[in-house]
């Protein structure tokens, strides 16, 4: 059977948003229309879908955005979306509205609502944006370096006062179920102990046993990195401190890791997803999500994308714990 050849494709983002997703979305936008398709932005994820918040998009309408944080486009979590009758309207609303292709920038989940879009009819590409890193199919998602790089700093700036007044500090970093940007920042800012849902044996003393040798070696800071899948952090400072008698503190970093400026790293790998959506859809392949695997750009079939499993490299693992003495 031939490919069906698209007029329209449009574009959405859904989930949590991250750094970088307006360069995905202008990326779609400029590669559509470059390639002589019209281009409609659906705003706040599957939910504007289902209320028809379509728009058309122009050259200009992503004009002076690649360098913002957040989405020109708004996010949203659907419940409706996650149900038969929900994806069926999604499919009649794109049929309404004249998309017979959308591109989804967001994560697993997002590729979930893709799928059964394509199920229905519609084409679909999923781009990874999320700030977790957590999509297994790629070693890159949109958001995670600025992610990274925002709390890299912010935890620098915890450490210099931890450091003056000797004490030990948990700053807790986000990341959902996944460890990733608790192990890039724990490398990244020299953490003495970090702490990964993937790894954690929830052995508090082993803690408290290694801040009070680091004491008795001169250490005069002790920063834990923790993982959100783990959280609790503010009674696990206290807990620390009682049975160090070192001064526990724990900071959150929360959504301040999700906003910002992009990294020139996501705004450049953003703008190549973009255009390799458009590619795929252009060349009537649908139900695929985009990539970067193995230092290659490349593209997976959603299914078996969401059938991969994505484990903490243990390597990275392993330098992390050799490097906090
Ligand atoms: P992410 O895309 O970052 O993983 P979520 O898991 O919150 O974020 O999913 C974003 C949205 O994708 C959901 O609010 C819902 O609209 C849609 N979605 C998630 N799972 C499914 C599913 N199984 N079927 C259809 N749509 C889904
Ligand atoms: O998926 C991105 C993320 O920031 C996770 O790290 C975090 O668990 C979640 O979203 C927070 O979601 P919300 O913005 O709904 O609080």
């Amino acid at each position: 059977m031939a490919a069906k050849e698209i007029k329209t494709i449009g574009v959405l983002t859904s989930g949590g948003d991250a750094p970088g997703m307006n360069a995905a979305i202008r990326a779609v936008v400029r590669e559509g229309l470059s390639r002589g398709k019209k281009v409609k932005g659906i705003h706040r994820g599957y939910s504007g879908l289902l209320q028809g918040e379509i728009e058309d998009m122009t050259a200009r309408s992503v004009s002076d955005t690649i360098q913002k944080g957040g989405t020109i486009l708004q996010t949203a979590r659907c419940l409706e979306f996650q149900t038969p009758e929900g994806q069926q309207l999604g499919a009649d609303m794109c049929r309404k509205y004249g998309i017979d292709a959308v591109v989804v920038i967001g994560g697993d989940g997002s590729f979930r609502g893709a799928q059964k879009l394509a199920a229905h009819g519609i084409n679909t590409v999923g781009v990874p944006g999320t700030i977790d890193l957590d999509i297994a199919c790629t070693d890159y998602t949109i958001g995670f370096d600025t992610a990274v790089n925002t709390a890299m700093e912010a935890i620098d700036k915890i450490r210099d006062t931890s450091t003056s007044h000797e004490r030990c500090s948990i700053i807790e970093v986000m990341g959902r179920g996944a460890g990733f940007i608790a192990l890039w920042c724990g490398i990244a800012n020299g953490a003495e102990d970090i702490l990964l849902p993937e790894k954690y044996d929830y052995d508090e003393q082993k803690l408290v046993n290694h801040i009070i040798e680091n004491r008795k070696k001169g250490k005069q800071h002790h920063i834990i990195i923790n993982a959100e899948g783990i959280g609790h952090s503010t009674s696990m400072a206290k807990r620390i401190e009682a049975a160090t008698g070192v001064e526990t503190r724990a900071t959150i970093l929360g959504h301040m890791q999700r906003g910002g400026s992009p990294t020139c790293k996501d705004r450049v790998y953003a703008s190549t997803m973009g255009c390799l959506a458009v590619d795929l859809l252009c060349q009537g392949k649908s139900n695929r999500v985009v990539a970067y695997k193995g230092g290659q750009f490349t593209d997976f079939d959603i299914d078996e994308a969401l059938a991969m499993e994505k484990h903490i490299d243990e390597y990275d693992y392993q330098i992390s714990l050799n490097l906090a003495r």
